[in-house]
């Protein structure tokens, strides 16, 4: 009975929802349904303020029924716009209501038409020509819905970035970041610096290339297009760029689709690419690299602002849009510390390191782009040195979780990206986990109006064509458009993966092959106490997909055990888990060992709190056997700034013959040892008999990535209760630890 009603209600929900993605505000169902046909009437209510957005309907009607309508009045199958404002909605709302004799599309403002008519759009691509009766509210939750393409490592052909609008305002996001430049190429011409695309579009081949060849023998998914290889002194070259024209048509194009399309000229560093073309640019006067990133631009050269102004003064040009990206992400400044201009220039300033010249030369730059009417946006790399308020921050540094509440709580607009999940071009980003995105949901609650919204970004240094970039973007964009568009209480994981295997359809019949994709399975891992194991699950936008999994370690075929919901794990084992399609699993598999110990699913008591940044799995995180990465940003690490202190009910008083813990010391982002950790015994839970302490021994200085395991027996430590207490010697700074191993 239970399961009738349950099954029942869930129809019902599903009813109550259009096939609409991003999901729509609010869905009201009705009875009957509109039929589209040559015959029928529109009639247009605008004052001539929807003149585009009334073509793009009448392109799309015509695609379905062969014509455009003819305008009229009156009769009983009517499409009518109207501008109007929508009651109890945001400026670019719309109202898409439909009887059986009509479909009103009201708006006040041409995004909102225009996000009408997208959805119209979508209801005429997934019902057909007869739309069922129904009234929608719809508008969006952030104004920033982006992908970002950098068409500087691998240049993708123009076309394709039409198609990408084109996409993008299928699915109501508003924004197109092209990073126009890097160490690896220049992609936009520059009439007056014409040796910026004469001499930097083009290259050897270089170390990406290499990859991408040498990993296109395994995966031919990847490889380089063709189209822009060329013969130049008996040797290939790579390489392209954008002309002004082609911009001038693009951002036409663009405007139609409400998309607007933000330029990057990503500086001071990553200006390789200008730098070979123009060397006195730097500060040595000859290109080189640093440890890891490319001598930057020299902010003491006078030179080098009439270079930016020169670029940018173009860029303005062709970009109508109010936003200008100027970069200042991962700048190697050991040049800077080494050239006697830019010390003079710091003194003279009063700038009292080079992060701060980094922020002196973003602020140059900046207000030149102001005094133009412009908004400037950059990466979070530049709040090291402190920026001003009104320049907008892109949240990228995932492993520093705390930087969105710190540009936030300093005042800036700010737009998520972090790495994981929103770099698409990690292969591991899943849908659920953009579809969950914790942070942001969290910020926007407790400030709505500093978090602008958030995009994906896609690096292409091992993305050698645009067939690759769109399997690696539109499936999971599908999860992005819904995070960014519909509010938090209307997302529903469960009814999107139904709108979404409609829209994968949709992309597949616009020419995206998803059978080439490779699906990426987010794992829900819980620890069962009452069970005393490890409960996995597994999400994936596809509905019901077939799964197949061992525990031994060795290769999931179709022949290994079919993953029924979920699977309960009371051993160490190693978890391979992979999906079944046509007869083969898909690459990759999901692999995690599983650490399994005498200790998972004890309680813990916290004596002192986590912090609120690193919370990992809450309470039940150091006894749920799972142990973390090689990152402290990895979901499993448990930081605190100050000791951790807690207290294990181990439920008996026996059979116990070990405990150990690991921590984590990356210094220079600080990261460190606890000084010791002191281990307790009690049978009460109250009163604790020292039992064991570990001193640390590993130096706080010492660089790199480095494990402490503090290990001890439990001989002769007879009692119910044990208490850990690591001692966080470097307060301010975090200990992270991922779980207490009993053995
Ligand atoms: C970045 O990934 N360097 C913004």
């Amino acid at each position: 009975m239970k399961k009738i009603f349950f099954l029942a209600l869930l129809l019902l929900s599903e009813c109550a929802q259009a096939q609409i993605l991003p999901r729509p505000v609010s869905v009201t169902n009705a009875e009957g349904e509109f039929t589209l046909t040559p015959q029928t009437k529109l009639m247009v209510d605008d004052q001539g303020a929807f003149t585009q957005e009334v073509f793009t309907l009448q392109e799309a009607i015509q695609a379905k029924i062969g014509a455009f309508l003819a305008t009229g009045h009156g009769g009983s199958n009517v499409l009518t716009i109207k501008k109007n404002i929508v009651p109890n909605a945001s400026a670019n709302a719309y109202k898409l209501a439909i009887t059986p004799q009509q479909i009103s599309l009201e708006a006040s403002t041409t995004e909102g038409v225009f996000y009408g008519v997208q959805s119209l759009k979508q209801l005429l691509d997934t019902e057909g020509v007869s739309i069922k009766a129904k009234t929608i509210v719809d508008y969006p939750a952030y104004g920033w819905r982006g992908l970002m393409l950098d068409v500087s490592r691998h240049f993708y052909p123009f076309e394709y970035l039409k198609q990408q609008i084109e996409l993008l305002a299928y699915y109501k996001m508003n924004r197109l970041h092209l990073h126009l430049t890097d160490d690896e190429g220049w992609r936009i011409e520059i009439k007056s610096l014409p040796e910026l695309t004469q001499k930097s579009a083009y290259r050897d081949f270089d170390r990406h290339d290499s990859a991408v060849i040498r990993r296109t023998a395994q995966d031919k998914r990847i490889a380089l297009d063709p189209r822009f290889l060329q013969e130049h002194n008996g040797k290939v070259r790579y390489g392209g760029f954008y002309t002004q024209e082609e911009i001038k048509d693009l951002v036409k194009f663009a405007e139609k689709h409400h998309v607007e399309l933000v330029p990057e000229i990503d500086m001071p560093g990553h200006m390789m690419a200008a730098i070979l073309a123009y060397p006195e640019l730097c500060s040595t006067g000859k290109p080189s690299w640093g440890s890891v990133f490319s001598q930057p631009l020299c902010p003491a050269k006078e030179e080098v602002f009439t270079f930016a102004t020169k670029v940018l003064d173009e860029i303005i040009q062709m970009f109508p849009s109010k936003y200008v990206h100027i970069g200042a992400d991962e700048v190697d400044k050991t040049t800077w510390k080494a050239s006697d201009l830019c010390q003079q220039l710091m003194k003279k300033e009063n700038l009292k390191d080079e992060n701060a010249l980094q922020s002196w030369f973003v602020e140059r730059v900046s207000n030149y782009l102001k005094a133009a009417g412009k908004e400037v946006v950059v990466w979070d790399d530049a709040l090291e040195g402190g920026i001003s308020k009104d320049i907008n921050v892109m949240y990228w540094r995932d492993w520093k979780a705390t930087i969105p509440f710190e540009s936030v709580a300093a005042g800036h607009e700010t737009i998520f990206c972090p790495g994981t999940p929103l770099y698409f071009s990690r292969r591991d980003s899943a849908s659920y986990d953009i579809y969950h995105l914790r942070s942001f949901q969290e910020l926007t609650v407790q400030n709505k109006n500093l978090i602008k919204g958030a995009q994906a970004n896609v690096w292409a240094e091992q993305i050698g064509n645009s067939n690759w970039a769109n399997l690696l973007i539109w499936p999971r964009m599908l999860a992005l458009a819904e995070l960014t568009w519909t509010p938090f209480e209307q997302r529903n994981w469960e009814d999107f993966k139904r709108r979404a295997a409609l829209q994968r359809t949709y992309l597949q019949g616009v020419g995206i092959d998803l059978a080439k994709e490779s699906p990426f399975l987010t794992v829900v891992q819980q620890t069962d106490m009452a069970n005393k194991g490890i409960r996995f699950h597994f999400e994936h936008e596809k509905i019901n997909p077939q799964l197949f999994y061992t525990l031994d370690g060795t290769e999931p075929t179709a022949n290994s055990k079919p993953f029924t919901d979920n699977l309960l794990v009371k051993k160490p084992s190693t978890l391979k888990v992979g999906i079944l399609e046509n007869g083969e699993i898909l690459q990759p598999v999901f692999t995690r060992p599983v650490e399994f110990h005498k200790g998972v699913g004890l309680k813990v008591k916290y004596l002192q709190p986590w912090h609120k940044n690193y919370p990992a799995a809450g309470e039940v995180s150091l006894t749920n056997g799972q142990q973390g990465d090689d990152y402290y940003k990895d979901v499993n690490w448990q930081g605190f700034t100050n000791d951790l202190e807690v207290i294990i009910d181990l439920e008996k008083t026996t059979g116990y013959k070990e405990i150990s813990m690991r921590f984590m010391q990356i210094c220079n982002e600080d990261v460190l040892i606890p000084g010791y950790v002191e281990i307790s015994v009690s049978d009460d839970g109250e009163h604790f008999r020292k039992h064991a302490t570990i001193q640390n021994d590993v130096d706080p200085k010492q660089l790199g990535l480095i494990y402490k395991v503090f290990k001890t027996s439990l001989k002769g430590a007879k009692g119910r209760y044990l208490k850990v207490l690591a001692k966080n010697v470097h307060p301010e700074q975090f200990i992270f630890t991922d779980e207490i191993l009993l053995r």
